[in-house]
């Protein structure tokens, strides 16, 4: 398998890496760049723990190659706190006791980070549907979905 050099964006910082072409960002994520915070779960595109944001959008990493990345920039879950502020996300989670074992944790949070950005108020169904591809074997899922409300009520406020 051939080797290239590849230059990705993530988190706001360049990296430059050699990668062969046959590994996903997952793999350069975690193995390559430490940023362990995205979860290697079923690497089939079944679990979401591997959910980053790839222009804001979330993608599941274990399906996107590292060379097919290109100018778009990543967002992992290390890259969601601002000068060392969690995410209101991050914090609702944290408050509503949302995460057991937090294996999901990181892919829940990316997607509803992604959700909030596009819809501000959603409803639960909409809450549902965007967390649809991420899995919890805790099945904490009321939990989730309120935290999710929480975040976006404050984040609603002036
Ligand atoms: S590890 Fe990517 S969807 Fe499960
Ligand atoms: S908190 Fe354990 S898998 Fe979701």
């Amino acid at each position: 398998m051939s080797e290239r050099v590849l230059t990705i964006e993530v988190n706001g910082e360049p990296h430059r890496i050699l990668s062969s072409d046959n590994r996903t960002l997952l793999e350069v994520l975690r193995e390559d760049l430490g940023l362990t915070g995205t979860k290697h779960g079923c690497d089939v595109g079944e679990c979401g723990a591997c959910s980053v944001l790839m222009d804001g959008q979330p993608v599941l990493a274990c399906l996107v190659l590292a060379l097919q990345v290109g100018d778009r920039t990543v967002t992992t879950i290390e890259g969601l706190a601002a000068d060392g502020n969690p995410d209101p996300v991050q914090k609702a989670f944290a408050e509503r006791g949302a995460a057991q074992c937090g294996y999901c944790t990181p892919g829940m949070i990316i997607s509803s980070r992604a959700l909030l950005d596009g819809n501000p108020d959603p409803s639960t169904e909409e809450i549902n549907t965007a967390l649809a591809g991420n899995l919890c074997r805790c099945t904490g899922y009321n939990k989730i979905v309120e935290a999710v409300h929480l975040a976006a009520s404050r984040e609603a406020r002036p």
